[in-house]
């Protein structure tokens, strides 16, 4: 375990110490009490229980991410950031703003069959349009829960012969990986929460949250 924290460029601890400690942005832990003084739900969704990464946070990060994808791609006139939809929208338009370097930006629809017994089948729903053969690749996705899709992915990008392969991730469930997984640019590396927000979604719901929040299906009326 201790060998696995020191890979991680930045460990998420301690998420319920995050509001007692008052790291969490003024106006949210404004809005939140007020609104818990008069017994109204906080959030915008009803199953979301509490934040765990704000909206700073996350900024802060990626705006790290970004300068280390500036500096690590100095001598590259073909980078090409290819982002997983759905998820990845929200953290890729914000990072490639931020990198200082000349880039294309393109896309894969993909979708895991039987997802809930974790198959490991992954569909390409639609490619991508660049050809990737000599460009420098990030592969973009929100989130790595078994590593699936990811792996399976990168294998294939792999066969189309890009100059250079590199994986990039908001979030990673280290407890979840099924297959090897190596992360080369990690936003948060997080316990086995369901979350939402920031471009991940429940039933299709939260996306559009700035902030990263974990869920409690109990609080869920449908
Ligand atoms: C999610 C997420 C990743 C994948 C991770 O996608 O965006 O692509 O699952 O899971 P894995 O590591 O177990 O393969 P989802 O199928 O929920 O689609 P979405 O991106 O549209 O939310």
């Amino acid at each position: 375990m201790l060998r696995f924290k020191s890979l991680l460029p930045y460990k998420i601890t301690n998420f319920y110490s995050t509001i007692r400690c008052g790291s969490i942005q003024s106006t949210y832990l404004e809005t939140y009490i007020e609104k818990k003084l008069e017994n109204i739900n906080p959030f915008p969704y009803d199953f979301i229980d509490r934040i765990l990464i704000t909206e700073d946070e996350i900024k802060e990060r990626v705006n790290t991410l970004a300068k280390q994808i500036t500096s690590d791609y100095q001598n590259s006139e073909h980078l090409l950031l290819l982002g997983l939809l759905r998820g990845s929208v929200v953290f890729i338009t914000d990072l490639m703003r931020k990198i200082e370097r000349p880039i294309t930006m393109d896309f894969m629809s993909v979708s895991s069959y039987n997802k809930a017994q974790s198959s490991g089948f992954v569909r390409i729903d639609s490619d991508h349009k660049t050809n990737i053969h000599g460009w420098d690749v990030i592969l973009i996705d929100d989130i790595v829960d078994s590593g699936y899709t990811l792996s399976t992915i990168s294998k294939l990008l792999l066969d189309r012969r890009p100059h250079s392969l590199k994986i990039c991730a908001l979030l990673d469930k280290p407890e979840r990986h099924k297959v090897h997984i190596k992360i080369d640019y990690l936003g948060f590396s997080i316990p086995d929460y369901f979350v939402v927000g920031y471009g991940l979604d429940y039933d299709e719901k939260g996306r559009n949250l700035p902030y990263i929040a974990s869920i409690n299906l109990h609080k869920h009326k449908d």
